[in-house]
């Protein structure tokens, strides 16, 4: 159901849901799907690894069901929980059916994943497993080696059909060696110039091929200086957006001074880039050639 004839067939539907992959990440996303083993993407911020979980669902028709992860989340947010105010009502009422069953039971994205319809078992995002805490992650091996889960009232509960899991890290922490060995590991990068003029195209349609050029040049020059924090894909189509709205075709500099915050989020790269920078950024963008421009895919 969830699974794809070749790589290049995965491809092209993850392009149908306007998600440009390339060889390395299809590869190890097609593996994932065929070994049943969950997937952990890394990478710098804003390079694709929460929209691929996202894509994959929708080109398979699953349903998406994600877990934020975050410092403090624990079993009751992430698997389930007693609904606290219907057992009391039941006290209340003298009811029979025992306190600490199903029907008491708030089911959390884990939980939900499991119970997922075994014709159209769900994609499962993690998303940013960093922000957990160490007892968490452990919590999570048995799940991810299994796909089970034990709850103390209730017992052992097993996927009927394993989902295909994607976990994501910013990598603000490593994550523990255990964790790993259960899942496939890819980074991301930053893509090249033409993968990003593609998805600029393919995200962008509306915005013309040579204004999503210049901005993605730009982009790619950008990312070669030291700055604090190098914009993310999705910053690079917040840009060139920006452009667009403000009724331009090209980029010119007093334009790209006064959006850079659309691109930068810290002020010490925007004052550092801001001026001459700009200017000679945007000279550098113009100079290449215009089949820097063809998308590799
Ligand atoms: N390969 C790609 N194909 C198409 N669009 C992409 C691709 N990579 C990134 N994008 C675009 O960039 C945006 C940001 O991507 P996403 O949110 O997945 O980044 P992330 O790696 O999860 O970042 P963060 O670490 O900040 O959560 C997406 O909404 C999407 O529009
Ligand atoms: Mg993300």
């Amino acid at each position: 159901m969830n699974g794809f004839d070749s790589i290049a067939e995965m491809r092209q539907a993850l392009a149908g849901q306007r998600y440009l992959a390339d060889e390395g990440l299809a590869t190890v996303a097609f593996l994932a799907l065929r070994l049943r083993r969950p997937l952990l993407v890394e990478g710098e911020p804003g390079v694709g690894k929460t929209e691929l979980a996202k894509a994959l669902a929708a080109a398979t028709g699953a349903p998406l069901i994600r877990l934020q992860c975050y410092e403090g989340i624990d079993v009751h947010q992430a698997l389930y929980d007693w609904d606290y105010p219907r057992q009391l009502l039941q006290l209340r009422a003298g009811g029979s059916a025992p306190l600490y069953s199903e029907e008491f039971m708030l089911r959390r994205p884990l939980l939900e994943a499991l119970a997922s319809d075994p014709a159209r078992p769900a994609v499962l995002l993690i998303d940013e497993l960093d922000r957990a805490d160490d007892e968490f992650e452990a919590f999570l091996l048995e799940f991810l080696s299994d796909f089970q889960v034990t709850i103390p009232e209730l017992g052992v509960i097993k996927a009927a059909a394993p989902p295909t899991v994607i976990i994501t890290s910013n990598r603000t922490r490593d994550l523990h060696e255990a964790l790993k060995r259960r899942c496939l590991y890819h980074w991301i990068d930053h893509p090249d110039l033409a993968r990003e003029v593609a998805i600029a195209r393919a995200r962008l349609p509306h915005i013309s091929e040579r204004l999503t050029t210049q901005v993605c040049s730009f982009v790619h020059e950008l990312r070669f200086l030291d700055l604090y924090r190098s914009p993310g894909v999705g910053e690079t189509l917040d840009w060139a957006e920006a452009f667009h709205v403000l009724g331009r075709q090209q980029m010119d500099a007093s334009t790209a001074d006064r959006t850079l915050g659309t691109l930068l989020k810290e002020r010490d790269d925007i004052e550092r880039i801001r001026g001459k920078p700009v200017e000679a950024l945007i000279d550098r963008a113009n100079g290449v050639p215009k089949d820097g421009a063809s998308g590799d895919h």
